[in-house]
């Protein structure tokens, strides 16, 4: 559930030639580490009162291995915790948040990276991005690059902090029963928090609940995944650009982590999150490159116990399935989508839920040209169980498409989106490394 502007398909000559010119331009080439930098991390951390017993997990932006790294599969260890020992030039791992207000108008996603895929292009492997919109439509996105990452493993959380300096930073916070979630912003377009409360279990791709002993944190090849918060209670008190982004309604909180970039081990993904009356689902289901092989994993909740999970998503007489459509704009000429619908379906125990999501604004778009490119949405749902009155709610949904993406359209991609981040990015980067 991510905006991944760019994953990389291969490192090649040309883009290798343009990652060095680059660096040249941000000095980022035949540096040292400065140890006063650490101030800044020291002055962050009293302010957000950390405990001082924690397993701390330190690295900075130009950071990676080429020795093998540890890559963690274990079921049992806190969902937030670190799942890479170190980056090498491929893995990556992310944090991801994402509300809609109650008016299913407003919404935010914030995707937060450990991820060397673009190293070569200068500003670091810690990645931030951030798209939000309000009730009116109205969009704002960015992409920030922070040159220090450190994760607290404390006893009873786990705190993220990446940051460049002591007014420029991201601090999140996850409880490790996965129950409490915080987010504080602070850097010179975006200052507050969002703060979550989850209504519903942690879980593990087969919708096992946490902490299992025997689940697996496999996804689909090369990918891992868990869902620390697949629903709960979201309050934003954000102020972007001198403009308040205040409003309550359904959050959620995803982790994944892997050997390689998205773009070379997924074509497509969908992601749906939806809260109406005492249900909740989350859908989330990538398609793999590897193998061509989709992986649904739609759980749903009422008063915030499972009643509902599937992997399959075609008809069965016998096993649980979940069947999608996405409904086009009933003029049928543009391009944008009137919204979807979802039916959930099981078999043995002759249940059946279905719910209609109707869009009401898009959060976020990306075009990687040729078909590639992906959009987000939130808007109202309507839904339930056959026979039940139905119930009305909210919801965010993600659908990206990158499977026709090609080599040659990825360089052109990365000078437009280097000519963009540039202008963000430059003049903020204060870290003499
Ligand atoms: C939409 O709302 C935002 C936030 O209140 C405001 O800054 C913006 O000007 C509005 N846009 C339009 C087109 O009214
Ligand atoms: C980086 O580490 C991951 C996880 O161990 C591995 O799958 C991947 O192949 C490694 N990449 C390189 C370039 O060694």
């Amino acid at each position: 559930m991510v905006r991944i502007p760019l994953e990389l398909l291969s490192v090649t000559l040309p883009v290798l030639l343009l990652g060095f010119l680059l660096a040249q331009e941000f000095g980022v080439i035949n540096g040292g580490i400065n140890p006063d930098d650490l101030r800044y991390i020291h002055a962050i951390q009293q302010q957000i009162d950390l405990p001082n017993t924690c397993h701390s997990n330190h690295r900075t932006a130009f950071e990676t291995v080429n020795t093998p790294i540890h890559f963690s599969t274990s079921p049992l260890e806190s969902f937030d915790a670190p799942k890479l020992s170190h980056l090498n030039s491929t893995a990556g791992e992310q944090w991801a948040f994402d509300g809609t207000s109650a008016s299913g108008r407003s919404g935010l996603l914030l995707g937060i990276y450990r991820d060397a895929s673009y190293a070569f292009l200068g500003p670091g492997n810690f990645r931030i991005s951030l798209d939000v919109v309000w009730d009116n439509g109205t969009t704002w996105s960015t992409v920030d690059y922070l040159a220090r990452s450190t994760v607290h493993v404390c006893d009873d959380k786990v705190v993220g902090i990446w940051a460049s300096s002591e007014d420029l930073y991201y601090v999140f916070e996850v409880s490790h029963d996965s129950k409490d979630a915080r987010v504080q912003i602070h850097t010179s377009q975006v200052k507050g928090s969002f703060a979550m409360r989850s209504t519903t279990p942690a879980r593990y791709p087969d919708s096992s609940v946490f902490p299992s002993e025997t689940a697996s944190t496999w996804n689909a090849p090369m990918l891992h995944w868990v869902e620390p918060i697949p629903a709960g209670i979201i309050d934003v008190d954000l102020t972007i650009e001198d403009t308040p982004f205040r409003w309550a309604g359904v959050g959620g909180h995803e982790r994944w982590w892997s050997g390689k970039g998205w773009l070379e081990i997924m074509t497509r993904w969908e992601a749906v999150r939806l809260s109406a009356g005492p249900y909740t689902l989350s859908f989330w289901q990538p398609t793999s490159r590897v193998n061509g092989v989709s992986y649904p994993s739609p759980f749903l909740t009422k008063h915030g116990v499972k009643v509902f999970s599937a992997q399959r998503n075609s008809v069965s007489k016998t096993q649980n399935f979940i069947l999608y459509r996405q409904i086009p704009a009933p003029d049928g000429s543009s391009e944008d989508l009137a919204g979807y619908e979802i039916e959930l379906v099981s078999p043995l125990e002759k249940r059946r839920w279905s719910f209609t999501l109707e869009y009401r604004n898009r959060e976020f778009e990306f075009d990687l040209g040729g078909q590639a490119g992906g959009s987000a949405y939130v808007g109202r749902v309507r839904g339930g169980e056959e026979d039940e009155e139905p119930y009305e709610g909210v919801f965010f949904a993600e659908h990206v498409d990158v499977e026709s993406l090609t080599v040659p359209r990825l360089y052109v991609i990365i000078c437009e989106w280097y000519c963009r981040f540039k202008a963000q990015v430059l003049g903020r980067w204060d870290v003499s490394m």
